[in-house]
């Protein structure tokens, strides 16, 4: 076959920071994802994008170009309007688990399409998948039965929702390019577009357990979806959350799983149940629909927790088995007494990740019980003794190196002292 280009003009094109044509956005993903580009071409260019930057217009051609390299979903068989959520992810970041559910019985269909965690974030299919016979992999014609169904199904990407992605994700994780914004904007937005939802509210974390720790670039990235969602027809907001201190009182897969389901039954954790219902009303709102009932209604009454259970015995799980737990655990304590005045997510996280709950290398397999409980966070009067994490693992090996991740992960100042943590919601923005 001969090729339009060749890909050392693209490459060159943008290392002498041109912007690229859309023949050439839509020649070089193509050409990649056939394999006609090899990995080192690739390699430059996303280096030179991520120094050189792209325009909203070379994005936009870019985040079309992945969707086309697979198929397209769509929902028209359904008779209630689609809308997801997607998080940037963060430490204890279990919101999926109750959201899904929650949107479902208020009357939207979620379809959901997630994959498992790389690094200090958990993936939600890794937490689902710690629930006894929850199955991740559905066929199309599953899929649209437990949404019709359920009003909400979590399960995998199937192979052929963007795959360009997957190979340059691949790419991106080993060049040291993961952190370029129309690259991540690109990468998420081409998922979430293919997916076939006609609302998306996004979730972008920042703070020290977040993977854009700057509340500014945030934002920017937070932008640049918007636009991306807007310029497709789907409807798209985003929220700019905070990710400084985990979210909730668990990190860890199974433990998530259990305060997720605390949540659907009309408990759980403050911070979780907020951000839960504040993403549940824009998620509302911004997909045009009248819910059926109010969300915080929902997880009083037992409609958002009849949703979760039907959707996961649509998907072979028994959501009243018994979660599995770790075989070993051990604890640290406050060394003095007064008020909690920080905690770091990106410690936690780390060391939730070396105790099992998290991978190194794509394919490896996870702990369902490993992670971490929190007994205090910020603003938590403590007392010297107290045990501010209890962790959990499989393996006892692992404690060592899990608990010098922790080391100086939270500070007691004087009862009263002031506690420094970012608001939760730090901004909103609308397409
Ligand atoms: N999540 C994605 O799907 N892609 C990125 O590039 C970053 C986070």
């Amino acid at each position: 076959m001969t090729e339009a280009f060749s890909a050392v003009e693209v490459i060159s094109a943008k290392r002498d920071k041109y912007s690229l044509t859309d023949p050439q956005i839509d020649w070089i993903v193509d050409a990649y994802t056939r394999g006609a580009v090899a990995d080192e071409q690739m390699s430059a260019l996303l280096m030179a994008i991520l120094l050189n930057g792209m325009e909203p217009r070379e994005i936009s051609r870019w985040t079309d170009a992945m969707i086309k390299s697979g198929k397209r979903m769509e929902w028209s068989a359904l008779d209630r309007k689609t809308v997801d959520k997607h998080s940037t992810g963060g430490v204890g970041d279990k919101i999926t688990l109750p959201l899904a559910p929650l949107v479902a019985a208020c009357g939207g269909a979620v379809p959901q399409l997630s994959g498992r965690g790389l690094g200090h974030t958990g993936g939600t299919l890794d937490k689902m998948e710690s629930i006894p016979g929850w199955r991740a992999s559905l066929s199309n014609e599953e899929m649209l039965k437990v949404l019709k169904d359920c009003g909400a199904v979590i399960c995998a990407a199937g192979a052929d929702l963007a795959p360009a992605d997957k190979k340059l994700y691949a790419l991106r994780d080993v060049t040291a390019t993961v952190q370029a914004i129309p690259l991540i904007a690109s990468s998420i937005m081409s998922k979430k577009i293919a997916e076939g939802t006609s609302a998306l509210v996004l979730d972008v974390k920042t703070g020290s357990g977040a993977f854009m720790s700057d509340p500014k670039k945030a934002a920017e990235l937070a932008r640049v979806m918007v636009e991306l969602g807007v310029r497709a027809g789907v409807k798209t907001r985003a929220l700019v959350t905070a990710m400084d201190v985990p979210l909730g009182l668990t990190a860890g897969n199974a433990l998530e799983v259990r305060e997720s389901v605390e949540v659907l039954a009309g408990g759980g954790p403050s911070d979780v149940v907020e951000l839960t219902l504040i993403l549940a009303r824009e998620m509302l709102d911004t997909a045009g629909i009248k819910p059926l009932m109010d969300p915080a209604d929902a997880l009083k009454n037992g409609a958002a927790m009849d949703s979760w259970k039907a959707m996961v015995r649509a998907q072979g799980g028994d959501p009243d088995a018994k979660l599995p737990t770790a075989k070993q655990s051990t604890q640290v304590f406050a060394t003095s007494a007064g008020t909690m005045t920080s905690m770091d997510a990106m410690k936690v996280g780390v060391s939730a990740w070396r105790l099992g709950a998290g991978r190194s290398r794509q394919g490896e397999t996870v702990q369902a019980g490993a992670g971490i409980e929190i007994h205090a966070k910020p603003g938590d009067a403590v007392t010297a003794g107290q045990a501010i994490y209890t962790l959990h693992t499989d393996e006892s090996p692992r404690f060592a190196r899990a608990l010098e991740a922790l080391e100086n992960s939270f500070e007691v100042g004087t009862i009263g002292a002031k506690v420094d943590r970012l608001p939760l919601i730090i901004e909103k923005i609308e397409g």
